[in-house]
């Protein structure tokens, strides 16, 4: 067995902070109605920085924590559904950028919220066979870029953020995974090329129902798997959509208070950021400790999902 060793996070986020107030100034909510329905209470969007700005600050600061340089990356993935551009893709850019060597594997994925998760999949199995044995994963969302702003049903739910990590490969380490998706364009999306300006467009109760319905079940799978029960757990790191999704999945396994970690009230919903952005914070705060049995998992668009349950290790 193996298994993705996380050694280094990273985080950047937006300067510019939108308070739910402020948004009630050009639609018709409040702090009260986001708050009580999501937990958020602010986000970050870009103003004068891009995507791959975020990407750059959050993939050095995670690189110069593992004390690696641009030289040892061998697989460099970004998981987003909001690139700057629809090509070249942002992990080419940020190659550019970081002075990454020719033969890395260099390519975006996107599996909307569910994308980090993905993407560390999609990474531990890249190693396997890679010029050099070390990983760079983003999340990396410009969310604001697709977002409506008249439209009160989504545009207090999103924000702008990039995350990172940088991965090795450890052959002696398990780690259990469950993925998935369920081909729908209703429930949400965004528009694609040639087909006017892109906006997010979702039915927030439909998106809730196949929310806590596919992560209750992903982690008492891999629970299942790994053989122990939800207090067998150090930290579960969920997708930060909504604390209501959470704390609606906590009740009904009947976690103990604080297992979920949640951190929506300041960043909203950064989709494939979310969860790197998290573990970032968590490391930040000396919360994650090597041997901690440490649960993520997270849904989007797609509609995916994704999770994984390891040691952490660094
Ligand atoms: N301020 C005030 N009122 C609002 C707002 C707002 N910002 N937004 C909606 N309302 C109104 C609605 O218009 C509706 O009014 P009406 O009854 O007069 O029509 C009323 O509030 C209730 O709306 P609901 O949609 O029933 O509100 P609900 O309690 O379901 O909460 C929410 C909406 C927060 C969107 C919820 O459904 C949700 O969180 N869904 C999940 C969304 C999600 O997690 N998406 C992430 C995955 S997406 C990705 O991968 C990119």
């Amino acid at each position: 067995m193996s298994a993705p060793q996380i050694l280094s996070t990273g985080r950047a986020l937006p300067r510019r902070v939108v308070t739910n107030q402020e948004l009630s100034q050009r639609v018709d909510t409040s702090d009260e109605w986001v708050f009580s329905r999501t937990g958020i209470h602010s986000r970050h969007f870009c103003q004068e920085e891009h995507g791959l700005d975020l990407a750059q600050r959050a993939a050095r600061q995670a690189l110069e924590r593992a004390g690696l340089g641009p030289e040892d990356i061998g697989v460099c993935l970004v998981a987003t559904f909001t690139p700057d551009f629809a090509s070249p893709s942002d992990a080419c850019l940020l190659q550019q950028r970081l002075g990454l060597l020719e033969d890395t594997v260099c390519f975006d994925l996107n599996a909307a919220c569910a994308g980090f998760l993905y993407g560390l999949k999609t990474a531990h199995a890249l190693l396997a066979d890679a010029p050099r044995p070390y990983a760079l994963l983003l999340g990396c969302e410009v969310i604001s870029r697709v977002m409506d702003m008249d439209d009160r049903n989504t545009c207090v739910l999103f924000g702008d953020g990039a995350g990172a990590v940088v991965l090795r490969r450890r052959e002696d380490a398990v780690w259990h995974t469950v993925c998935g998706s369920r081909g729908d364009g209703q429930s949400i999306w965004v528009h694609g090329l040639g087909q006017g300006r892109p906006l997010i467009h979702m039915d927030g109760k439909s998106v809730f129902r196949f929310a806590v319905e596919v992560v209750e079940r992903s982690i008492q799978q891999l629970l299942q798997a790994e053989g122990c029960g939800i207090d067998g757990l150090d930290l579960v790191v969920c997708h930060q959509a909504n604390a209501r999704i959470i704390d609606h999945v906590a009740k009904k396994l009947k976690a103990r208070e604080g297992l979920f970690y949640k951190n929506m009230d300041r960043y909203g919903n950064t989709s494939a950021a979310s969860i790197p952005i998290a573990l970032d914070e968590l490391v930040e705060q000396g919360a994650l400790r090597p041997g901690m049995r440490v649960l993520a998992v997270g849904f989007g668009g797609g509609l995916t999902w994704a999770g994984a349950l390891f040691r952490w290790d660094c």
